[in-house]
């Protein structure tokens, strides 16, 4: 078999702590190579080309992405700093895999999205939770069920993590850099699109300091689906000096009330399915992504780019909505910036 070349964008924490671990058995087997990498950062390139054993490593994605045969290219950068990298693959016709938020710029991502479509290529847009065994069950148990409403809640430290991510500018904030895993899972789940959104937002005090975290306290997002199926996602990041957390999915159904973690599903009280043993969605990401690139196939992976659209669009809506005093945001026309 020969190995698929793959080039890494960004060599910050997500690729070097999951993609590139969950890449490692399949470098081993001799299914893929890494090819190159390139990271802005130029301390950071050479470290992390050595640590990977990786000879081939740039500071400038576009020398690296004319001069190196790429069969793919992963872009894990922060969302802020997407330029062309998503439009050279697209122009390349080699697979593309780029980190959630695709972009805080939905315009950017409109563009994106039709040059990736139009190419027909290979293309994932990283919501990795769609890789868990759960969520496939999930899937099918609420396409025999009738679902009505959604309620989603994610409460977690509010306490500053590391700089981009404290802020509202650099990430979009908690509900668009972390939330939208779970808003992606329920479209995932119901097995349709977002058609509305309306959000208020509860703000955190005004700190003059440029490191501090900037980001609202709490998020309060509702959502009608395309089929009407309606939802509330609340995150909460009021929580700062405690351990307490919750991470909650429940999808109501006609007499049937579902809660899903990724190890469990519960229906009406009662567990109807139970992991086997911990699994690793990044690594199942990684195969399916490779095994489609190998079949050219872009229906093989379960978070195309294009479709992702939505998703992110969902989220981004939320903070439009939010700065307009709870407007409720058509996301088409959100899309089509009218
Ligand atoms: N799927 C998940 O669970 C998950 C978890 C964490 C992060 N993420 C996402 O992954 C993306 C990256 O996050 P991270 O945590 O790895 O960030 P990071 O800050 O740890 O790393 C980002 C790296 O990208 C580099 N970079 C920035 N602009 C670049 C450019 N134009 N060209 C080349 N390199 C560039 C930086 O120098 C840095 O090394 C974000 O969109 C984030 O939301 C996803």
């Amino acid at each position: 078999m020969t190995p698929l070349r793959l080039g890494f964008v960004g060599l910050g924490h997500i690729s070097t702590k999951a993609h590139l671990p969950g890449l490692l058995p399949l470098v081993s087997r001799g299914e893929v190579v890494l090819q190159a990498f390139c990271d802005s950062d130029e301390k950071a390139i050479s470290e992390k080309a050595r640590e990977f054993g990786v000879t081939r490593f740039y500071t400038d994605h576009r020398e690296m992405i004319e001069r190196e045969p790429l069969d793919a290219l992963y872009v894990t950068i922060p969302p802020t700093f997407h330029t062309d990298a998503e439009l050279l693959a697209a122009q390349k016709g080699i697979g593309l895999f780029v980190e959630k938020p695709q972009t805080l710029d939905i315009r950017q991502a409109v563009q994106f999205e039709s040059a990736v479509r139009r190419a027909g290529i290979v293309s994932v847009a990283g919501f990795m939770m769609r890789y868990y065994p759960a969520a496939e069950r999930m899937r099918e148990l609420v396409s025999q069920r009738r679902p009505r409403h959604a309620n989603l809640q994610f409460f977690y430290t509010g306490a500053p993590v590391r700089h981009w991510t404290n802020r509202m500018e650099l990430c979009g904030g908690s509900f668009v850099e972390n939330t939208i895993h779970m808003v992606d899972l329920l479209r995932y789940f119901l097995q349709d699109d977002y058609q509305a959104v309306s959000a208020f937002y509860l703000d955190r005090p005004f700190d003059p300091d440029p490191k501090a975290i900037n980001l609202p306290h709490v998020y309060n997002v509702n959502y009608r689906f395309r089929a009407g199926v309606v939802a509330n996602v609340t995150t909460s990041r009021v929580l700062t000096r405690t351990h307490a957390h919750r991470w909650q999915m429940v999808v109501v159904c006609d007499d049937s009330l579902i809660e899903y973690a990724h190890d469990r599903i519960v229906e009406n009280g009662e567990v109807v399915w139970q992991a086997a043993g911990p699994a690793n969605p990044f690594a199942l990401q990684a195969e399916g992504f490779v095994a489609a690139v190998r079949a050219r196939d872009p229906a093989r992976v379960k978070s195309p780019y294009p479709g992702a659209l939505n998703s992110l669009a969902a989220v981004l809506g939320a903070n439009a909505s939010a700065v307009r005093g709870g407007q409720v945001i058509d996301l088409e026309a959100f899309c089509a910036g009218t």
